[in-house]
């Protein structure tokens, strides 16, 4: 379906859970995050039916995130449910990676087709200060399973910290010599709680073409993809760069969202949510809501400007 900007809405993100094995500190707030009620998450069967009903609008992609996707009870059965739903015809997963050794293959075998997975730093204790307590070789282990697995290309998602990881950008960058990766840049957003902690890590992304002038931008396959896409002469993989600070990429976007308490999200950066969830328990039709929260869709976000408040809810609670 085409928003009131002519932008065609194909990508549905669904946030699973607002609970994370990991405590990243970008992302959780000192406080931690108030736990909801089991009620007010949507169950399994309700994910799947406004699946159903997205996709009788046009959503053909559909992204599991979180919080941490794979710490949600029967997300496999969620993927088997998802993937089968006509007209959907790819579903993706976000994860830290460190569940994967455990998921990869029954993800794989229920239709789940890739996953993107973030790792900040390929520095074992480093890894355990930015996640606050989080194993590094959990997520190596994870990221074997899913090659193993066929859960292929990967893409890396490493999101870039001042004065934490920007002298780990060219080890980065190198990965992609030898393997068939996307390695994805992506500038720290002020959200929630955390945004000034954010404001004052914040290095833009051109700093990866500072430090790798060897890079080659590469047309992208996927015009609504947030990622402008680079090479290193004879590698076989790819660097991204996400900027949706510096150069905001909301005239393409193809998305909305929903929270795993059962909002929809025309925008990430906009604190507008439409319940649907009521009207989904009370046996009502989801149809016009989805339709409204395409069309009240925002032009763009404003995050650049001045004046900007960062959104209240948590990354954790949205899922990216
Ligand atoms: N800014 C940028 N990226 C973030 N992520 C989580 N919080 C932020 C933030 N404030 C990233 C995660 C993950 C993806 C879902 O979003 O690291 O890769
Ligand atoms: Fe968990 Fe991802 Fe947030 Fe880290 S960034 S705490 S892994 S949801």
């Amino acid at each position: 379906m085409l928003d009131e900007e002519g932008r065609e809405i194909n990508y549905l993100r669904i946030s699973v859970t607002d609970l994370c094995n990991l405590r990243c500190r970008y992302c959780i707030p000192e406080e931690g995050i108030l736990k909801k009620c089991h009620s007010d998450i949507l169950s399994v069967e309700e994910i799947e039916q406004i699946v159903k009903v997205s996709s009788k609008l046009g959503v053909k992609k559909v992204r599991l995130t979180g919080g941490e996707p794979l710490v949600r009870k029967g997300i496999v059965e969620l993927v088997k449910k998802i993937s089968n739903i006509q007209g959907i015809n790819e579903v993706a997963l976000t994860t830290n990676g460190t569940l994967l050794k455990k998921y990869a293959k029954s993800l794989k075998e229920a239709g789940l087709k890739r996953v993107n997975i973030s790792i900040d730093t390929l520095q074992e204790k480093k890894y355990e200060y930015i996640t606050k307590g989080g194993k590094l070789q959990d997520v190596l282990d994870g990221i074997k399973a899913a090659k193993e697995s066929g859960l292929s290309p990967l893409k890396f998602n490493v999101v870039l910290i001042k004065g934490f990881n920007d002298d780990e950008i060219e080890n980065f960058v190198n990965l992609t010599l030898e393997n068939e990766v996307d390695i994805r840049f992506i500038e720290l957003m002020p959200i929630g709680e955390n945004g000034d902690w954010a404001q004052r890590h914040f290095i833009p992304n051109t700093i990866v073409l500072d430090k790798n002038p060897d890079l080659i931008p590469v047309a992208s396959k996927d015009k609504s993809a947030p990622a402008k896409h680079y090479k290193l002469p004879g590698a076989k993989g790819r660097v991204g760069l996400i900027n949706p600070i510096s150069s905001h990429f909301c005239s393409s976007c193809n998305r909305i969202r929903l929270t795993a308490d059962g909002k929809v999200k025309p925008c990430l950066h906009s604190n507008e949510e439409i319940d649907i969830r009521s009207t989904l328990r009370q046996g009502g039709n989801v149809l016009p809501i989805l339709t409204k929260a395409i069309k009240v869709k925002p032009k763009q976000h404003h995050m650049n400007e001045e004046d900007y408040t960062p959104i209240a809810r948590e990354m954790v609670q949205i899922g990216g």
